[in-house]
């Protein structure tokens, strides 16, 4: 009997600290946060997931996972530097305010980026080596313990692309790079190189499509420099004859990869990071272990920073016109641990439009419903937004 007794207490109490470790704290250090820095923050509170719950909600009522954002740049007066949430028992900050942003960016040894490669395992799951996971799980001994990860590089290693030359993992001298790196290289740059810059592009021809006098600008711009080299009238001629430095002259193109990335930015902001130490971000006091990311759509959804931010303008970068702070516009970070790819992205998301414009008209498919949701990336959905007709040029 007193067993019996002695076990419902041991029971009830980790049920207590069920309670308290994943309803309470959180609301809890959330709520103190709020007194302590009133309307400079906004608290985002869910049981369980969290600020996933926030995104799914924005998505199922406004269509748009990010909805909570931008409505929150939009209230008037307001004063919000940062926002405060919860992911199941962890608490975290976002800063959405450009010095802010500034700071975390420039203080990047403090925090310690997230392991990714559950993200990454489920993109690749997903796309095209669905079949090789499947064949080398039915490969593998049942006594591996391997993660996801770690079964994706050994699809690599066994595959012919990475003929092994030397042992894995052994280099030969500190000047010779592994296999095991050359994987892990080539998985980051495949993973943050292609969808983004995918659906940056896709994003282009959308906005394009709904604004034919802006579309027949763009064309315009290209044939002009095209018009100094060619009279051919030849399409595949007319586009070899572009080459690389005419990218750069590409004003109004590259505004409108710009105003693209401001309304829909693939990478709506950084990936949470977790702090190594106490730190102070502005007034803000983050603790060793908070989750701590910048939200850039906040600023480019922001009226007092883009008169007009609903509407495609791609005229308001024009020549050169830069945000007085350029925190405002980071669609690929500023600071230490910035985008290494943003300029081959924009070279072909130019080499690929201007191809588009040359070739075809760009149409928006009628009664489309678009919404804009968070996967890995946020994006435009459904995928078939626009389609193409064939120019008799
Ligand atoms: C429109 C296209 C792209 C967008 C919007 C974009 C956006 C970003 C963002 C927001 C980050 C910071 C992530 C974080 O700190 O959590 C980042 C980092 C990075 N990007 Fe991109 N990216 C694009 C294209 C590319 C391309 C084409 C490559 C390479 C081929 C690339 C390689 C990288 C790498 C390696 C990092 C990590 C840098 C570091 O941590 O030091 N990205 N990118």
């Amino acid at each position: 009997m007193s067993l019996m007794i002695f076990d419902s207490i041991i029971i009830l109490f980790g049920i207590i600290i069920i309670i308290y470790k994943f309803l309470l704290y959180p609301k809890i250090r959330l709520i103190q946060k709020k007194r302590k820095y009133g309307d400079k923050i906004k608290v985002i509170h869910h049981f369980g997931p969290g600020l996933l719950v926030e995104y799914k909600k924005s998505y199922i009522q406004n269509k748009d996972s990010l909805s909570f954002l931008r409505q929150m740049a939009n209230q008037n007066g307001n004063n919000i530097q940062a926002y405060t949430f919860n992911i199941g028992t962890s608490v975290g900050y976002s800063f959405v305010d450009p010095d802010l942003i500034k700071l975390v960016h420039q203080n990047h040894e403090a925090f310690q980026k997230i392991d990714v490669s559950q993200a990454i395992a489920y993109l690749f799951l997903n796309l095209c080596y669905l079949q090789q996971v499947k064949a080398s799980r039915s490969r593998a001994n049942s006594q591996e313990n391997l993660s996801t990860m770690m079964k994706l590089k050994t699809i690599f290693h066994q595959s012919k692309i990475f003929a092994q030359k030397s042992p894995i993992g052994q280099a030969k001298s500190c000047n010779e790079i592994t296999i095991e790196e050359i994987i892990d290289n080539f998985c980051a740059l495949f993973i943050a190189g292609t969808d983004t810059t995918g659906n940056m592009t896709g994003a282009a021809l959308y906005f394009l499509s709904l604004n034919p006098k802006i579309q027949e600008e763009a064309r315009e711009e290209v044939m002009q420099i095209i018009k100094q080299k060619t009279n051919s009238s030849d399409l595949k001629e007319l586009y070899n004859c572009l080459q690389f430095e005419d990218l750069a002259k590409l004003d109004l193109i590259n505004s409108i990869f710009k105003e693209s990335l401001r309304l829909d930015p693939p990478a709506s902001g950084v990936l949470p990071r977790i702090s190594k130490q106490d730190i102070k971000i502005g007034q803000f006091e983050v603790k060793k272990g908070d989750l701590v990311n910048t939200h850039f759509i906040y600023n480019q959804s922001n009226p007092k920073v883009f008169i007009n931010q609903g509407q495609i303008n791609p005229y308001r970068w024009m020549k050169g016109k830069e945000q007085a702070n350029v925190f405002n516009f980071t669609p690929f970070p500023q600071g230490p641990r910035n985008c290494i790819g943003q300029h081959l992205a924009m070279i072909e998301g130019k080499s690929i439009l201007i191809n588009f414009l040359l070739n075809f008209d760009i149409i928006p498919i009628p009664q489309k419903e678009v919404k804009y949701e968070t996967k890995v990336i946020y994006e435009l959905q459904p995928d078939e937004l626009v389609y193409f007709r064939k120019r008799n040029n």
